[in-house]
């Protein structure tokens, strides 16, 4: 049955009609245009469809719209400031840590909401706060290296 339902999404405010029970990640994709946010697996184990809700992490495959009324949803989409990259989008780039580039939304949404949540992660912290996103190029030595540049930059040193 189709409702309303209101939210945030990346930075703006949206309300349509929908039926609620669906999977977040596929009305991100088909209803609302934003295909940035990838299916992998659709069971929650390989994290392509990391976004961050309310700040957090979270597996769009595994939450039904319903799930973030009134909520602050942002997406591979909404992270950079107009032109201006995240510290993170900057860092995967500057060490070219996608290869085939399906994972890499993911990637780098969760290594976002791990930097909040730890400015300053050792690298054995990078490794367990991104174990569960998964990269089939095997790319993980440079998106380690990547986020210990945002890192960088998010405490203030060199911007790339
Ligand atoms: Fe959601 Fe794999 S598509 S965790
Ligand atoms: Fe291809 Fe990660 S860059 S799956």
């Amino acid at each position: 049955m189709k409702e309303k339902i209101k939210f945030t999404l990346n930075g703006k405010a949206i309300e349509f009609e929908t039926d609620t029970r669906q999977i977040l990640l596929s009305v991100l994709r088909t209803e609302l245009g934003l295909t940035g946010t990838k299916f992998g697996c659709g069971v929650g184990f390989c994290g392509a469809c990391t976004i961050l809700v309310d700040g957090e992490a979270q597996r769009s495959c595994g939450m039904a719209v319903s799930e973030v009324a009134g909520k602050k949803v942002v997406t591979i989409e909404g992270l950079a400031d107009g032109d201006k990259l995240h510290p993170v989008q900057k860092a995967f780039l500057h060490h070219e840590a996608q290869q085939c580039g399906f994972c890499t939304p993911g990637q780098i949404m969760n290594a976002v909401a791990l930097l909040k949540a730890d400015p300053k992660p050792s690298r054995k912290k990078i490794i367990e706060g991104m174990n569960g996103n998964l990269c089939r190029c095997g790319a993980y030595n440079r998106i380690i290296a990547a986020i210990e540049t945002a890192s960088k930059e998010i405490n203030g040193g060199t911007k790339l």
